[in-house]
């Protein structure tokens, strides 16, 4: 077995179900440390409500530097009502989006794709669904996320105005597209760009510039451009229709959880943020379950830890290259579907419900 050299993960647990399902992915950090020799360094700190509780904010500067030195960051979730008082610029979310701002994560790859052992979980019929592979790519850094000015503000007739602002640059739509066209390449090799551009000067914008690159580097691609509204219906009509889909940050938010419940259940999506190659053609990255804290369900061991569990898959995947790894555990997570094995969220009738640390046991247990 070759040693490789030490690379350090960053968990952060966060809030809600957040360390229950994170707990499973450091059990198989450290398997793959005894049975593999791989030598992962782990590093854990508080991020969200669970951050501001014990020091007055979202994510400390402490926390935040250890983002920037490790290899890769694993993200449980964040928020809960238990801070819904919480002033604005304090709340659980606001870790998540300096993580993404400060760590310049501007591609987000939000995979559905239907595990054909859960066809029956989607609230969509078989033929719909079954089969279903789908890339969402959401731009993560910009849009009406951050864009200046933005605020909350007195107005003359005693009322007051909310105001975000919705902004792109042909840099900031290039560089997110890129990262589409160079998926689609690997996949079934097409594109959907999804804007407003029959409203928005910034979708009119987002349009004229994912043509403009594909014209000048991905001809080879196939490129279709959509209304975000339209997308948002055709999912549900025919999402097979789709590959890879490109997005803003607004929509690709609302796009990829209406995506993730074709497939049945978001206790199984992983997420990747990925930012720039830099020199020696590292990428930052931050690895996370499409789903939040689900307070409802916290510290009940019922959630389910797949998505966390493929998150890390990715991060093997994208950040390390350890793709035989990844495959690894993205196999032994069909395994354990296939013997039947499903937490609350997916079910079924004559099925064993099992907890979360028997979930990530069972995966464990088919790890090769
Ligand atoms: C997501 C979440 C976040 C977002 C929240 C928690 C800030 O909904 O990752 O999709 O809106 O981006
Ligand atoms: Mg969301």
């Amino acid at each position: 077995m070759i040693k490789v050299k030490k690379r350090k993960f960053l968990l952060l647990p966060g809030d809600g179900i957040g360390p229950e399902v994170v707990g499973e992915v450091k059990k198989i950090i450290h398997w793959f440390n005894k049975n593999k020799s791989l030598d992962f360094e782990i590093d854990e700190g508080l991020a969200g409500g669970v951050s501001y509780d014990k020091h007055g904010t979202p994510i400390t500067d402490e926390v935040f530097y250890k983002a920037l030195e490790c290899e890769a960051v694993i993200l449980g979730a964040v928020g809960g009502p238990k801070w819904d008082h919480v002033e604005f610029s304090k709340k659980p979310e606001r870790a998540l989006l300096k993580l993404r701002k400060e760590l310049k994560l501007f591609a987000n790859l939000r995979p559905a794709i239907c595990f054909k052992q859960l066809v029956d979980a989607s609230t969509l019929k078989p033929e719909i669904v079954s089969g279903l592979d789908i890339m969402i790519v959401r731009e993560l850094t910009g849009g009406i996320y951050f864009g200046e000015p933005r605020g909350i503000k007195p107005i003359d007739n005693g009322e007051r105005k909310g105001i975000n602002t919705h902004t792109y640059t042909t840099s900031e739509i290039q560089r997110v597209s890129r990262v589409a066209f160079d998926l689609a390449k690997k996949r079934k090799n097409k594109v959907t760009s999804c804007e407003k551009s029959n409203v928005m000067e910034a979708g009119l914008l987002w349009r004229e510039e994912v043509q403009q690159l594909h014209d000048k580097e991905y001809k080879d691609v196939e490129l279709n451009h959509m209304l975000a509204d339209n997308c948002a219906m055709q999912l549900l009509r025919n999402p097979k229709q789709f590959d890879v889909i490109v997005t803003d940050n607004l929509f690709g938010d609302m796009l990829s959880d209406q995506a993730s419940m074709l497939t049945g259940s978001l206790g199984l999506l992983p997420s990747a943020s990925l930012g720039a190659k830099n020199k020696d053609g590292k990428v930052r990255a931050m690895y996370e379950p499409i789903h939040g804290s689900a307070p409802d369900i916290a510290g009940k061991g019922i959630a389910n830890p797949i998505a966390t569990i493929l998150s890390f898959a990715m991060a093997l995947r994208y950040s390390l290259d350890l793709d035989k790894e990844a495959d690894n555990i993205e196999n032994a997570v069909q395994d354990v579907l296939n013997d039947g094995l499903r937490t609350k969220d997916i079910a079924e009738k004559d099925k064993k419900e099992v907890s979360t640390k028997e979930m990530g046991d069972a995966v464990i247990s088919k790890l090769k």
